[in-house]
């Protein structure tokens, strides 16, 4: 539930504090003075009315051709903060198709100048605005929100403590040495590599870094055929890897969980899996998976991944006692009309969304690209 926009500015005054409100309460705003940001990344922000004394931060990462707007929309972060008092960060990608860069050595390198670069410095700048805990900032994001989602835990393990990754690949695999490049071996889940190497591929995105990193939730549908399922296989060794699990023989295997479509699997402490059957691109956004996960909600509120054991874990997954019941939450936007073909001769290119439930853009493709069904809320150019 969000408060009125009176409501909010009333609470927003009742709370003010010297400099530190920078935006407006309980409303989606756009931060544009946020440090360095060679990239152009845009940030938004929702600071809740309801702002704990000393906040979580949640960034939530959108999908190609998405934007924060829809994603704060379309996912129920926002509505959880203002009953856990956590501040949502909200990027935006600058390029057309709002895709991520995952593919550039900038943005696969720590402080290395791109879209990951910026969007940690939007983290470091909100910690610094609303006295933020440093060790309670977490990251989600969906398909290339996913993948960045990813980049981001190897880029920067230093300042995330959890993640979860709908429907993403593993980081560094959706590399092509330009900036926002898409790589189709990748995608088509044709970039199959060994344990040893995904977790070099992780491990060299900040190299020399020895400290805690953040432990990873990936889920992944069985019939994704924008990012293909054994990208699910292939993340969850570059993870396990770094993590010093046994990639083939998961802890334990849970069958309908938190679901009847989902398998979960429990590489240790610090990593599982959910592997939806049926379930194609993407997989949609659980927040009280995620909070559960992130420690937010929970009887165990271990937030932070302190030790990276060596070895297999023989602890029992802290992830299975945190995990809370079945509720999923659809990254639906409710009206129940799919778009026909609108005509009109416009054309989307490719990479850029062109049918789902309620969209009203352009549905016919740019020639070679055919409008691809992903899911009921997304068809892309393919
Ligand atoms: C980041 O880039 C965006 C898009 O170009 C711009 O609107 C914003 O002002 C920039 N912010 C900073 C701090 O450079
Ligand atoms: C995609 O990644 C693979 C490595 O997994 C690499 O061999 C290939 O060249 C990349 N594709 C592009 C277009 O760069
Ligand atoms: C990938 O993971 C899924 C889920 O655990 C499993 O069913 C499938 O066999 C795996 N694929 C490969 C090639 O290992």
């Amino acid at each position: 539930m969000r408060f009125s926009t009176i409501t909010s500015s009333l609470l927003a005054l009742a709370s003010f504090s010297a400099a530190a409100e920078i935006v407006k309460r309980a409303a989606l705003t756009q931060v544009t003075s946020f440090g360095a940001n060679t990239s152009g990344a845009k940030m938004y922000i929702y600071v809740p009315a309801n702002l704990a004394t000393k906040p979580a931060v949640i960034v939530a990462i959108h999908y190609c051709s998405g934007t924060a707007s829809a994603y704060y929309s379309n996912t129920p972060y926002a509505t959880l903060a203002e009953k856990h008092g956590f501040i949502v960060i909200y990027p935006e990608s600058p390029y057309s198709g709002t895709c991520w860069d995952v593919s550039s050595p900038a943005s696969l390198t720590h402080n290395g100048g791109g879209n990951s670069n910026s969007i940690a410095n939007m983290v470091t700048y909100t910690l610094a605005q609303y006295n933020g805990d440093a060790s309670r900032v977490f990251v989600t994001g969906t398909s290339s929100g996913a993948m960045m989602t990813n980049v981001l835990s190897a880029t920067y393990p230093e300042m995330f403590a959890a993640a979860s990754a709908y429907s993403g690949v593993p980081a560094g695999c959706f590399y092509t040495g330009t900036v926002n490049g898409w790589n189709s071996t990748c995608s088509g889940g044709n970039s199959i590599h060994t344990q040893t190497e995904w977790a070099n591929t992780a491990l060299n995105m900040y190299p020399g870094y020895t400290g805690a990193r953040p432990k990873m939730m990936i889920l992944h549908g069985s019939a994704d055929t924008t990012l293909y399922p054994q990208n699910f296989n292939e993340t969850l060794k570059q993870w396990s890897g770094v993590f010093g699990y046994t990639y083939g023989s998961p802890q334990q295997t849970l069958a309908q969980t938190p679901s009847a479509a989902y398998t979960k699997y429990v590489y240790g402490p610090n990593l599982v899996g959910y592997y939806g059957t049926g379930v194609g691109h993407s997989v949609p956004v659980m927040g009280d998976l995620d909070l559960a996960w992130f420690g937010i909600t929970g009887s165990s509120s271990t937030t932070t991944t302190t030790t990276t054991a060596a070895g297999p874990s023989t602890t029992l997954a802290t992830s299975t006692k945190t995990s809370s019941p079945a509720t999923t939450t659809s990254t639906s936007s409710a009206a129940a009309t799919t778009t026909t073909a609108s005509s009109g001769g416009c054309t989307a290119v490719r990479w850029a969304q062109c049918g789902g439930t309620g969209f009203t853009g352009c549905t016919a493709c740019a020639s070679p690209y055919k409008c691809t069904f992903s899911n009921a809320y997304y068809s892309q150019c393919l």
